[in-house]
């Protein structure tokens, strides 16, 4: 035998895919376009994405005119903060998750409590830890500035009306919205691997090296990582208790999903509300079919994979400073959370040797997708188009 069939044998991979293995490969790329919002009317109209873009670094949204989303959605790091757990006017208890590709969750939030990145963008705004504001003070501001009013009445048909906050509000959101569905990074080395795997235009064999396929077989078999990490956006947009520990400032008795599902329930600005443009869409139907059991207790969404790597650190409430963090924690499953309630029973220890550690790693490495364009980086120069 020689070395390097000894050494394929011992990797327990010779880098043929099963018909299996192409097909579920086939299923997690490409990355298409984000799904429709109905529930949004200006979700994909450039005016919007413009007057979103502006909204989004504009301080003056906030209580005391410091804070903009980019504050903790910090276009530099990855669109999050680099923090444990997002502090500004106050300390949260849940790390900030990035923007980028959130327009391909169904719900937001680590405990999913919208169902619609526009029903997200209003809560931030008024969250008293974070920007501190308040919707009749956006709306006054928004009635005011000429060029902020120009372009809201362009988008929306209707002026900016103060004495309407709550629509005005709910416009916001639907503005922030548009552009953060501009936000996506797709067509990653896994993408054009998989491409040549699956004959589509733009494959490249090389794209991966053999520690990253090596790493992706386990993800797929043995690791049953993507049980959950499924789809192209690598998440099934489900809840699940990983039981990892709280970590620093995580909150250990954070109910997750559970309490997420009653706000979820409760949001006035759910797609089956008085400002959602598609109150009878499927979005607004689904939302009469949660079951809130006890499960959900302790449960976080299952957050996507792609573009990991400027985003640490990891989970919920940054409990994980680096991958090789997340995926040791995977791997021998010590150190749980002390918790009565649910947790999977599909997780369990995979005792991973370091080769295997670090070959997940190189693969998780592989869904860096291409940079986002420059422009949408930073504040437009003017909130008009
Ligand atoms: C103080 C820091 C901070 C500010 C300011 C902030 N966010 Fe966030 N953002 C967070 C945190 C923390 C979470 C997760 C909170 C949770 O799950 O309970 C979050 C969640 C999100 C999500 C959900 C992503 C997902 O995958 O579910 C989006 C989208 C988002 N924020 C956009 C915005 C927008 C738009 C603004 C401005 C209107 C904003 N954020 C302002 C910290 C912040
Ligand atoms: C039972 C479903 C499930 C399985 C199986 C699973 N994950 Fe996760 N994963 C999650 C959930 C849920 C979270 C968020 C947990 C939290 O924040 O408390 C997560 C978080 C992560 C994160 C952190 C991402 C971030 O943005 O913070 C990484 C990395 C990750 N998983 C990789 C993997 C890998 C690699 C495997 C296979 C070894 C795996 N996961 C298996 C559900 C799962």
């Amino acid at each position: 035998m020689g070395p390097l069939l000894a050494l394929t044998l011992l990797a327990g991979f010779g880098g043929e895919w099963t018909p299996a293995e192409l097909e579920a490969l086939a299923a997690m790329s490409p990355l298409e376009a984000p799904p429709a919002d109905p529930t949004n009317r200006v979700a994909d109209d450039p005016a919007a994405a413009r007057l979103g873009q502006w909204l989004f670094f504009d301080p003056s949204l906030s209580g005391n005119g410091r804070i903009s989303c980019a504050t903790c959605h910090d276009p530099a790091k990855g669109f999050s903060d680099g923090k444990s757990v997002a502090e500004t006017l106050g300390r949260g208890t849940r790390r900030t998750p990035t923007v980028v590709n959130a327009a391909y969750q169904r719900w937001l939030f680590w405990d999913g409590r919208v169902d619609s990145l526009w029903a997200q963008a209003v809560q931030p705004i008024e969250n008293p830890l974070e920007m501190g504001g308040d919707r009749r003070a956006v709306a006054g501001y928004l009635a005011r500035e000429g060029d902020l009013r120009r372009a809201y009445e362009q988008v929306f048909g209707a002026p900016p009306d103060p004495g309407r906050a709550d629509l005005v509000f709910a416009n916001v959101g639907k503005a922030i919205a548009a552009y953060e569905r501009r936000l996506v990074r797709g067509d990653a080395p896994f993408d054009r691997y998989v491409a040549h795997l699956t004959g589509r235009p733009g494959g490249d064999e090389g794209a991966l090296d053999s520690a990253a396929r090596r790493g992706l077989h386990l993800f797929l078999g043995r690791a049953r990582c993507s049980l959950c990490h499924s789809g192209p956006s690598f998440s099934d947009s489900e809840f699940h208790n990983t039981a990892a520990p709280p970590g620093e400032w995580g909150d250990p008795q954070d109910p997750g999903r559970y309490r997420g599902l009653t706000l979820l329930a409760a949001d006035p600005f759910n797609a089956a509300g008085p400002f959602s443009d598609a109150p009878q869409s499927a979005a607004a139907r689904r939302l009469a079919r949660l079951r809130h059991t006890t499960e959900s207790f302790g449960a976080f969404r299952t957050p996507s994979l792609r573009n990991l790597a400027h985003r640490a650190p990891y989970m919920h409430a940054g409990q994980f400073k680096t991958l090789g963090d997340v995926l040791r924690f995977y791997s021998t499953r010590e150190e749980l959370a002390p918790t009565s309630h649910h947790q999977e029973s599909i997780l369990r220890p995979l005792n991973l040797s370091p080769t295997e550690l670090a070959d997940l790693e190189a693969f998780l490495l592989s869904l860096e997708g291409r940079p986002l364009d420059p422009s949408l980086l930073r504040a437009p120069s003017s909130p008009l188009l």
